[in-house]
């Protein structure tokens, strides 16, 4: 496709005089005009011609330049201020098909990124609490990011900024003191720590003077002493990771760099000092500030620094930008967190603006909504809280069900479990990205696993039918590279559409990453696999005359290659049968 907007920006170019590189190609409204659409307002000005006009002129230009190889034409089509361009469509599917396949992983690679740093602020859960379903959309969507950035040339770094800091660390060691002999801590740490932090709630209400020692507690913590409260604090956040680190061990996630927040503490003065340095801080009730009304009217100050002298999230993460930056200098910082930080983040981009910083709008809060299970949110206070590994081994039980019902043999054999984890696992996270990722995500369990409508496993239960295919041209010994057979692309001209929705591919992925959307990508997948399964419902592919088996198989290829790709980008197997 690339091969084609490069010959067509070029033949503009050189009839009219503008660089190629200014020239955008669309895609035509209506698929029947064309495969490229150029709109000729852009030229009015400078060439001091109505829009039609100009259209109708290039199109004689153009054609006399595009058509001149009959083998490798391209039709100019003026359409009203449009000109529209049409290929070849033996060149089409030989270019689309042969390019996917040929690059196989590898297609849409480019080196546009230039190697730049994209840091991407992904997971991030609290030590102590249970990893939930907020921070596994966050990880989801964060690891997708990472490998279209990765694809397009981009350097990315994955930091997981884990919560291990703050005042509620206060609250744990002072319950830990309390109470701790009663829990078994080492056994299974979340839900005992969960147990001592809901606990210290219900007392500290009747008893006030827990709250007091919870804050003595923090205070030691931040003060750098190397004792009990410290070495509790240790233990603590080394038994949540092991238990984050089975989570990302099944969704196939890792980070460049684990830093929490209490990797920034010996950073906090000095970014405390450079942002007073810019005269921007001030006192407020004892406490520093940085007032953000000339921001957006209303807009609340950014605590930087308590009464009692300790930080907060908000410093800790403003010490976590300038060190990204300074280490960095990012193209893009983006923060993969919900949008009920939306203040949060606001307020940091806000602190940097009044610093007048200009690499302030490279920071981008990536936020996403709610995932929500039947029976309502989840909040770690109430205790009242659905555990992130329940999820994925319930969707794991289901598929397993699933399959087992579909397709016994394959229940029963080997790789039947993995294939149920790689479905189970594969549908959460499908369904995590489907949508637009500010909506809120609502979990019914038969939606989501279905073999049939807008979901994962329907995407992987189309590719391993794809392959299904290449496996029987084996058996038949009409595979690629065996019959011989030179592809005869006229069996594939009802297909023109699908090579198209194939040749968009990089595209999509560039536009997802532009975005920080990975739901362009879920939805085009959706769409290549409603149009290929419906392709193949009224085309052969096996058993026509060679050649029009070659180019059929030829676009069954590529659109396997394609559809793996496309899952491998967002993080979901590809087996190849269901
Ligand atoms: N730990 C936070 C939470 O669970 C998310 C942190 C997001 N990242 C950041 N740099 N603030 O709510």
């Amino acid at each position: 496709m690339q091969r084609f907007a490069t010959r067509i920006r070029t033949a503009i170019a050189s009839a009219t005089g503008i660089d190629a590189a200014e020239l955008r190609l669309e895609r035509p409204r209506d698929a029947s005009l064309g495969d490229f659409a150029f709109p000729c307002f852009v030229l009015a000005k400078q060439l001091k011609a109505a829009p039609p006009a100009i259209a109708a002129d290039l199109a004689d230009k153009l054609n006399a330049e595009l058509g001149s190889d009959p083998s490798d034409r391209i039709e100019a089509i003026a359409t009203g201020p449009y000109l529209n361009f049409k290929v070849d469509g033996a060149r089409l599917a030989e270019a689309v098909l042969f390019g996917a396949t040929t690059a196989g992983a590898d297609y849409g690679r480019t080196d546009e990124g230039g190697g730049k740093n994209i840091v991407i602020d992904m997971s991030s859960p609290n030590i102590a609490k249970p990893m939930h379903v907020g921070h596994l959309r966050s990880t989801i969507l964060g690891a997708a990011l990472y490998r279209m950035h990765e694809l397009l040339g981009y350097r990315p770094v994955s930091i997981n900024h884990i919560g291990d800091w703050g005042s509620q660390f206060g609250k744990l060691v002072a319950a830990i003191d309390r109470w701790g002999g009663e829990y078994d801590i080492q056994a299974d740490p979340i839900p005992a720590l969960l147990a001592l932090y809901v606990r210290f709630h219900d007392e500290a209400e009747a008893e006030p003077a827990l709250e007091e020692e919870a804050r003595a507690a923090f205070r030691e913590l931040e003060s750098g002493v190397d004792g009990q409260v410290r070495a509790t604090w240790r233990q603590l956040t080394e038994l949540s990771l092991a238990e984050f680190n089975k989570t990302y061990e099944r969704l196939g996630v890792e980070f460049d760099l684990v830093r929490g927040e209490a990797w920034y503490e010996d950073k906090l003065q000095s970014t405390l000092e450079r942002i007073e340095a810019t005269g921007v801080t001030e006192e407020s009730d004892g406490a520093r500030i940085v007032d953000l009304t000339s921001i957006r009217k209303k807009m609340a100050p950014c605590l930087l620094k308590k009464t009692d002298g300790t930080t907060l999230y908000a410093t800790r993460d403003m010490a976590a930008l300038f060190s990204r930056w300074d280490e960095f200098a990012f193209e893009r910082c983006l923060y993969v967190v919900g949008s009920d930080q939306k203040l949060h983040f606001e307020q940091l981009k806000g602190v940097l603006k009044r610093m007048q910083l200009d690499w302030e709008p490279r920071v981008e809060h990536v936020a996403f909504g709610m995932m929500r299970l039947p029976g309502g949110k989840l909040s770690t206070r109430a205790g009242k809280v659905v555990f992130l590994s329940d999820v994925l081994d319930r969707a794991v039980e289901e598929a397993a069900a699933v399959i087992a019902d579909k397709n016994p043999d394959l229940a029963a054999s080997d790789h039947g479990a993995e294939i149920a984890e790689q479905v189970g696992v594969g549908a959460i996270v499908f369904n995590d990205l489907k949508r637009e990722r500010i909506k809120d995500v609502v979990f019914q369990w038969d939606e989501v696993l279905s073999f049939e409508g807008e979901t994962g496993p329907y995407v992987q239960y189309s590719h391993a039918r794809l392959c299904s295919i290449l496996r029987k041209a084996e058996a038949s010994g009409e595979a690629p590279g065996q019959s011989g057979a030179a592809p005869d692309w006229s069996a594939v001209d009802d297909a023109r559409g699908l090579i198209l929705t194939l040749g968009r591919y990089p595209d999509t992925i560039r536009t997802a990453a532009a975005d920080a959307e990975p739901s362009h990508l879920t939805q085009y997948l959706l769409g290549l696999c409603r149009e290929v399964n419906s392709w193949y419902a009224n085309s052969r592919v096996l058993g026509e005359a060679p050649g029009t088996t070659a180019a059929r198989l030829a676009l069954v290829d590529a659109a396997r290659v394609v559809v793996r790709n496309g899952l491998a980008m967002l993080g979901v197997a590809a087996p190849t049968e269901m």
